[in-house]
């Protein structure tokens, strides 16, 4: 069995669809390790953020508490993230924990040439959403944002689940939620 890195974009805590769907998805997984977006209260990175966190990277620090977030998600072998569709993609929460774990020299490096090649150990990401309304996959900003990161951070596949049109008068919810979980990856 493989850990699993479960990151829990799902603002709404116990109300959250999307919460719903990653809990049953988890079921399945033994080892998960779980970080709570909703709690973290991460910061934004600044100018004093960036100076020090290139101070730490200079020195090969890497065992600093700033880079805690970034080892974690490079060193699970599956990652599950779980975000309701906000505004054409995820809640900005999600976004500052990327910043946090997108550490030169941790989750990926820069080849000779200038390119990415990815560090993270995982072989999948599993993104896990819901949305209010009906939309295609290349609306979802969200997650055609989170296959960019997988490819830069070297994780070859990114699944895709989601239980849409919510919040549409007169939706069959538990339908379109069935249907979401008739989607959940076997592994
Ligand atoms: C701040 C915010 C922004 C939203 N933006 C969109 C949107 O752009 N498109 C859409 O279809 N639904 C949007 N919705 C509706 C959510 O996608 C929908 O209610 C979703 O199921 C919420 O997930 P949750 O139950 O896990 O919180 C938004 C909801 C909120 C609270």
């Amino acid at each position: 069995m493989s850990k699993v890195l479960f990151v829990n974009a799902c603002m709404r805590e116990a109300d959250s669809r999307t919460l719903k769907l990653c809990r049953e998805y988890l079921l399945s997984k033994e080892q998960v390790e779980e970080v709570d977006l909703t709690r973290l209260y991460l910061i934004p990175f600044n100018a004093e953020m960036v100076h020090k966190r290139i101070q730490l990277q200079e020195a090969k620090q890497w065992d600093d508490p700033l880079f805690d977030l970034s080892r974690q998600f490079c060193n699970a072998e599956e990652i599950v993230i779980g975000a309701p569709y906000w505004d054409l993609s995820f809640p900005a929460a999600l976004k500052v924990y990327i910043e946090h774990v997108s550490v030169c020299d941790i989750v990926f490096r820069f080849t000779n040439h200038g390119t990415y090649e990815g560090l993270c150990k995982a072989r999948h990401l599993t993104y896990i959403s819901t949305s209010g309304g009906f939309i295609e996959s290349d609306e979802d900003l969200g997650y055609e944002y989170m296959c960019g990161i997988a490819k830069m951070f070297g994780i070859p596949e990114v699944r895709y689940v989601i239980a849409q049109g919510l919040d549409i008068e007169g939706t069959d919810i538990e339908a379109q939620m069935d249907k979401a979980r008739a989607s959940f990856p076997a592994q």
